[in-house]
């Protein structure tokens, strides 16, 4: 009889089973719960794209491109305040009795193109794209199954504008992110919940919170932009509750960022990112990430037939807004308004065909960029500095008269190399000890240089 070898089988199976075990729950380390209270969620770390993505492109279209006068809130003016600027507007322009529900047909989209759209967006350099589903008027861009015959698969359009936009980004690997408002100015269920002083959530129930989730679901969002908070307290939109599920459970919960709009006093104290209020610009460095929205058309965010050229913002206004975000480290979230048919008019693909161009040569001081330690320095011009990995970037808006930067807070080293994005060689410099680090600028005819206004000087080896 031969003796049966005693096989290393069972023991090493064991042992293998074992080591796997320990490396697995080493491994896979059980991902953090959220509490819905503030304190569990504000200390959520923000998803890193967002920090890096830098530029965004916002885009208002509802039914408010319809009537396009004024502003967005074309209906609130209207009926909610009484203007009589509006009053007579409607008078000179529609038949009697046309109510803001009969713009919802005229809202079409026919010449909506998702893929040109997102041409135009690819090309302005934005890395993320933020898309009104429902402004305060409470139209959704997409079939939601509580917003019946006011909703865009069901009149107007006949189309999901919010999936078809998504699906177009997503090719490009553009983020997606959806604006949403939680009030809606006159939906009856609102206004019962406002006359009990906010004691009910009729509204909240039947209509906020199942539209949130689908959004979510349906769409999985990168963003959640947030509005039409100030009413009420958070504690009225069970805010927390959303966001809990939102970060603990959702199909987006890895890269999901949102804002600060959740509630009365939570924009600029709690949340994702901060917004605080439109169009913020703070003076010194936030020690929290923030982004600045605003809008080409400095009167209005939706598209409005009465704009004039007085009040669109220049290249140079933009691209110096752009800068001096992005040195303080917020993001900059540049809007447009479409119109009722889905164009977006040229004086706002030009702007933003201008950041792309601006992008292609200086995007490496501003996308990934972290803030310096010192952001601004105002000497012969402004001077606003990033910095990446070694390399700090000081961005300067005008042209010194006498051809030569002067900087006062980089301090050289042996190592010291200083160059101009856009242009090939190194540039000379010197130091001196009454006005600092001296960069002479190249002597080029301004046709050959790379950009209009707005230039990046790159150091490396300064500190
Ligand atoms: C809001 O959250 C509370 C507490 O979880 C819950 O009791 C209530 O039903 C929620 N309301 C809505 C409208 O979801
Ligand atoms: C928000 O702040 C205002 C002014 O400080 C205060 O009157 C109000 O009660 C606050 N609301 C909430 C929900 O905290
Ligand atoms: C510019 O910087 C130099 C060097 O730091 C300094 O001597 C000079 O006073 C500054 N000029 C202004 C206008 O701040």
């Amino acid at each position: 009889m031969k003796s049966r070898p005693v096989g290393p089988g069972p023991l090493l199976v064991l042992l293998v089973l074992l080591l796997l075990r320990a490396a697995s729950v080493r491994g896979v380390q059980r991902p953090r719960r959220y509490t819905p209270d503030w304190q569990s969620l504000d200390s959520r770390p923000l998803p890193d794209w967002f920090d890096k993505a830098k530029f965004g492109v916002f885009v208002h279209w509802g039914v408010f491109s319809v009537p396009a006068w004024g502003s967005e809130w074309f209906w609130w003016h209207w009926k909610g305040e009484g203007l009589p600027q509006y009053e007579q507007f409607m008078s000179d322009n529609y038949p009697p009795g046309f109510s803001y529900a009969d713009f919802g047909p005229q809202f079409t989209a026919r010449f909506f193109h998702p893929e040109a759209w997102t041409d135009l967006f690819q090309a302005s350099g934005a890395k993320y794209v933020v898309l009104t589903t429902k402004h305060h008027e409470g139209f959704t861009n997409w079939p939601s199954p509580v917003s019946w015959n006011w909703n865009s698969k069901d009149v107007g359009p006949h189309r999901d504008l919010v999936g078809e936009l998504g699906k177009a980004l997503r090719k490009r690997n553009i983020r997606y992110g959806l604006y949403h408002s939680l009030l809606e100015w006159f939906h009856p269920l609102y206004l019962l919940d406002k006359k009990n002083g906010f004691k009910t959530q009729y509204f909240v129930r039947a209509k906020t919170m199942p539209e949130l989730y689908d959004l979510v679901n349906r769409y999985q969002p990168d963003l959640i932009w947030s509005d039409g908070e100030w009413e009420c307290p958070d504690t009225y939109w069970n805010s927390t509750e959303f966001l809990s599920w939102l970060y603990n459970d959702s199909p987006v919960k890895e890269q999901v960022v949102v804002n600060d709009r959740w509630g009365q006093n939570s924009s600029c104290h709690h949340g994702g990112y901060y917004n605080c209020q439109d169009k913020f610009k703070p003076e010194s460095l936030p020690d929290h990430k923030w982004e600045m929205c605003t809008s080409i058309d400095k009167l209005s965010w939706g598209f409005r037939r009465n704009m004039v050229m007085g009040d669109i913002a220049s290249e140079c206004e933009i691209i110096s807004e752009l800068v001096q975000t992005v040195s303080l480290g917020g993001n900059y979230l540049l809007n447009i308004g479409a119109t009722k048919d889905g164009l977006i008019v040229p004086i706002f693909q030009e702007r933003l065909f201008a950041v792309g161009k601006w992008l292609s040569v200086n995007g490496e001081a501003i996308y990934s960029s972290k803030p310096w330690r010192i952001q601004l320095e105002k000497n012969t011009t402004s001077v606003w500095y990033t910095s990446r990995e070694s390399a700090v970037y000081a961005i300067f808006l005008h042209w010194p008269e006498n051809g030569v930067l002067n900087l006062a807070s980089p301090v050289t080293t042996s190592t010291t190399q200083i160059t101009m994005l856009g242009i090939q060689k190194d540039l000379k410099w010197s130091t001196d000890p009454e006005e600092g680090l001296l960069i002479y600028l190249p002597q080029l005819p301004l046709f050959t240089l790379p950009i209009e206004f707005g230039w990046t000087i790159k150091m490396t080896g300064v500190h």
